[in-house]
């Protein structure tokens, strides 16, 4: 089930409830965090692809031939935003091996908590399908905002944001720059701190998945 309002769609799930929280206590050491943000990841990413399109071929049961549906080539892309992203990626790989991924390298400068872009490296035939940006996340938007720039520079057009927690203001400069992109997130927190971390948040999703601090 999902709460749909303004393109946001947030995710009501008790699994994904179970995993956010876990991801937020602060006492969660870093393999439980994996372990819990592959969870989460499952469930956004079942959600965020639910309408994926379908061919329906005649597959052999052991018993009988019947028509049953599969995904098509290049229906999905994955697009992660480094670092963080690579933490929703992993359990998005497993859950459609088929889907190309691509990179888009974006870091906060501390001062203008603004992106700053180092690195790309996108899949071909990103306008022939869903494109999913992970970001897990969704703080001042900046960074989703320019991801998504880089992906419609690609030719992307039908895009939709992953994200784990998303604050409002992140929402609103998505709406601003990109209101045809749908966010699907598991949880759309207070707002931001002076240093532009979520509240109440998760601190570091990047720190917390690799161990960096
Ligand atoms: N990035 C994070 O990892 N956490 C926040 O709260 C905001 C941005």
């Amino acid at each position: 089930m999902a709460e749909q309002t303004q393109g946001v769609t947030v995710v009501e799930h008790a699994l994904a409830a179970h995993y956010l929280t876990t991801l937020r206590d602060r006492t969660t050491d870093m393999p439980a965090f994996r372990s819990a943000m592959r969870g989460l990841s499952l469930i956004l990413g079942a959600e965020a692809t639910r309408d994926l399109p379908l061919v329906r071929r005649p597959v052999d049961t052991p018993l009988e031939t019947m028509e049953a549906g599969r995904l098509m080539a290049d229906t999905l892309f994955l697009v992660s935003v480094l670092r963080a992203g690579e933490g929703l990626l992993e359990g998005l790989r497993a859950l459609v091996p088929e889907a190309r991924i691509g990179h888009v390298g974006l870091y906060r400068d501390p001062a203008s908590l603004k992106p700053v872009h180092y690195y790309e490296h996108m899949p071909p035939g990103l306008d022939r399908g869903l494109v999913l940006v992970v970001d897990p996340m969704l703080a001042t938007g900046s960074s989703a905002a320019a991801a998504v720039d880089r992906v419609k520079q690609h030719g992307g057009r039908r895009i939709r944001l992953l994200s784990v927690i998303a604050a409002p203001e992140g929402v609103a400069t998505m709406r601003a720059q990109h209101p045809e992109v749908t966010i699907f997130t598991a949880a759309l927190d207070r707002g931001l701190d002076d240093h532009g971390y979520i509240r109440p948040g998760l601190g570091d999703a990047g720190d917390r998945y690799f161990g960096t601090k």
